[in-house]
């Protein structure tokens, strides 16, 4: 794998293969066992917007796997003062063995990994976060001995944690249903996609999406860079919320998953967030090994 930029790239197996190399790593780290597969490497990790768990876990994973990380602010960066990303993945593939990156546009990613030499790790854009949904997909599995045949139910904003829970989701053989008021669909393509690959649903009526799901995933109603539509995004989205009444309609055993940041009280109440703190927090816990195998993946000796 050379790099990963979006889930779509990946194929089953491959995501099925970070999964399971996830799950060892992550035993290995429990048990105190060293693996330093990315022994003497760099990995180089650009940030345009905030973040606590993608930029730690990422910090620590290489710690773990036996090389560095460097934390670089687009703020002290001259690709903040408009150096072009063309140039910047020029410079950075001299010095670094990666690069992962958390940014605005997609196009931003897809160039850092056509102009430069080192495996580039999208870290989230606008358009989709494929790291966070293989330690979904991680904690998924975890949780309920598979994930093939599970029902996913996403309810809010159809962007990026959307769209990458919808490919994640059928490459793994799960139902997938979203519900997101009509101007905030998920991407049309990976709709089209979904429908044609999978069994796929996106509606405005949640009970209908909520219905005998196996796990509901939310996310925040006004995400980075809408802070200043975070006001009119509270009334559109109002009654996208995961709180007990929903989880009635659900599967019994069913999970409740939050990338984070939560907002209590807006996309989830802080009951149903509280009852399912273990998987959400497992869910957190999660990001460092999937990282840490798909690190391995991209920029270890043997892929
Ligand atoms: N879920 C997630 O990506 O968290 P951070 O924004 O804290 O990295
Ligand atoms: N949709 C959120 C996800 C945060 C992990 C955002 O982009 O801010």
């Amino acid at each position: 794998m050379k790099h990963l930029l979006k889930l779509m790239d990946l194929s089953s197996e491959e995501i099925i293969d970070i999964l399971n190399l996830a799950d060892q790593l992550k035993y290995e780290k429990k048990h105190g066992i060293e693996h330093h597969l990315l022994k003497g490497k760099t990995l180089g990790m650009i940030f345009r917007k905030s973040s606590t768990r993608t930029r730690v876990s990422f910090e620590v994973g290489m710690f773990d796997l036996g090389g560095t990380a460097l934390f670089l602010s687009s703020n002290d960066l001259q690709i903040g003062r408009g150096e072009p990303a063309e140039d910047t993945a020029r410079v950075l593939s001299r010095y670094l063995d990666g690069i992962m990156i958390r940014t605005f546009e997609q196009s931003e990613v897809e160039t850092l990994a056509s102009m430069g030499s080192i495996p580039i790790v999208n870290g989230l854009t606008d358009y989709c976060h494929p790291c966070q949904v293989l330690a979904d997909l991680m904690t998924i599995r975890e949780h309920k001995g598979s994930i093939a045949g599970n029902k996913l139910c996403f309810i809010g904003d159809g962007n990026n944690m959307a769209n990458s829970l919808i490919v994640g989701g059928i490459k793994t053989g799960m139902k997938v249903a979203v519900a997101c008021p009509k101007d905030h669909q998920p991407d049309a393509e990976i709709m089209k996609w979904a429908k044609e690959n999978g069994e796929f649903l996106c509606t405005d009526d949640l009970m209908e999406a909520a219905k005998d799901a196996d796990v509901i995933y939310t996310d925040v109603w006004a995400s980075m860079g809408q802070e200043g539509e975070a006001e009119e995004r509270k009334k559109v989205f109002a009654k996208y919320q995961v709180n007990d009444e929903l989880m009635s309609v659900a599967h019994k055993n069913c999970m409740v998953l939050h990338c984070l940041p939560a907002h209590r009280g807006e996309e989830i109440t802080a009951e149903v967030f509280e009852a399912h703190a273990d998987e959400i927090f497992d869910e957190a816990e999660n990001r460092l090994h999937a990282q840490k195998a798909v690190l391995v993946k991209c920029m270890g000796e043997s892929k």
